[in-house]
């Protein structure tokens, strides 16, 4: 590349700026994304919260949103504003989105509407369609990202699944996370990337399986424990957002780590690392549990570059 040989334009000799030089270096800086950028994160539960903490501590101006005025002071400390807004608030959505460059959704139901019949539909149907209608006046927003769940390709007995698997929802729950995957993948009509990460159970600090899996200890469990469970690490979800966001990705990727383990090995695992008696199988007994067994390739996100910081679980 042709370096200019004087660059400074207040100088008596401007027939030695080298313009076109100059004109590639302000179009490559145009084409760069800019290093701080304007993030929202609807939805600071467990995990909005933590990556709202990471994107702040990165530089950038992260609004997070509660739907509750009580969890304002808490959301201060890792966000630079709190919004409150409903799923159902437009006109809170488009003040929200207008001057983002990328949204995060990341609702599930909380507080006492979690218990509500039409809680899923409130939560990410009406949040999906409300965000996709304040996404068409919006014209800066360049990254949307939908945290969704595996639960939508059903139960598949152990059966091996990717992004390309028509999905099977077995219960309403998982028909409304694919409704929601649906109305945010048809939002903004191209005119930003959206990309949806199907996660497997959450864990990480605060959500150990130590806490969910401990209480099997020494216990007779119906079945053979051979159902097949799936992970995600509250580090891989900031990870792969982050990862979203600075690489614009685009398209639907499971995100889940490479332990394919069955619910027995799991248990084991738990209670052998904590030193706890295991639990028993009685497979005479049918097993009760309308869990869904299936195992979920993660190899489309890791073709697209992403490397897992857990990719074992980790007890
Ligand atoms: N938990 C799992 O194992 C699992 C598995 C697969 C996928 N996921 C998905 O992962 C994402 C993050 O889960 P999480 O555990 O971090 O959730 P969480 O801790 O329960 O937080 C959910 C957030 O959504 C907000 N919210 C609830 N209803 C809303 C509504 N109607 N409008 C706008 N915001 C609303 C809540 O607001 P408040 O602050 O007012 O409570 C809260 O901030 C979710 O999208 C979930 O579906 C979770």
């Amino acid at each position: 590349m042709t370096q200019p040989t004087n660059t400074n334009p207040s100088s008596s000799d401007a027939s030695e700026l080298d313009f076109d030089y100059l004109q590639k270096l302000l179009r490559r800086q145009a084409e760069r994304p800019p290093l701080y950028e304007n993030v929202a994160i609807i939805g600071c539960g467990y995990v909005g919260s933590t990556l709202a903490g990471f994107w702040q501590r990165k530089g950038h101006f992260v609004t997070g949103t509660t739907t509750r005025a009580s969890r304002v002071p808490e959301l201060e400390g890792v966000t630079s504003r709190v919004a409150v807004v409903s799923g159902n608030d437009l006109d809170g959505m488009r003040a929200l989105v207008r001057e983002q460059d990328t949204v995060v959704v990341s609702v599930a139901p909380t507080g006492l509407g979690a218990l509500a019949p039409n809680a899923y539909a409130n939560t990410y149907v009406k949040t999906a369609n409300t965000l996709a209608e304040a996404l068409r006046q919006s014209t800066r927003v360049k990254q949307l990202v939908y945290l969704s769940s595996c639960s939508v390709y059903g139960d598949r007995r152990g059966n091996w699944v990717d992004e390309t698997t028509p999905l099977l929802p077995s219960d309403d729950r998982s028909l409304i996370l694919q409704e929601a995957e649906h109305i945010l993948l048809a939002a903004n009509e191209g005119r930003s990337k959206t990309c949806i990460f199907r996660l497997g159970g959450i864990y990480g600090p605060g959500r150990d399986l130590v806490s969910m899996f401990a209480g099997v200890s020494g216990r007779t469990l119906p079945g053979k424990g051979d159902r097949f469970t799936c992970w995600t690490h509250l580090d891989d979800i900031v990870g792969a957002i982050e990862f979203a966001r600075s690489n614009q990705l685009e398209g639907i990727y499971n995100l889940v780590d490479d332990s394919k383990l069955t619910i027995r090995q799991l248990t084991d695992l738990v209670c052998t690392s904590y030193r706890l008696p295991s639990a028993r199988w009685d497979s005479s007994q049918m097993s009760t549990s309308r869990r869904c067994s299936l195992r979920i390739s993660n190899q489309k996100l890791k073709e697209a570059g992403y490397k897992l910081i857990r990719s074992e679980i980790s007890v």
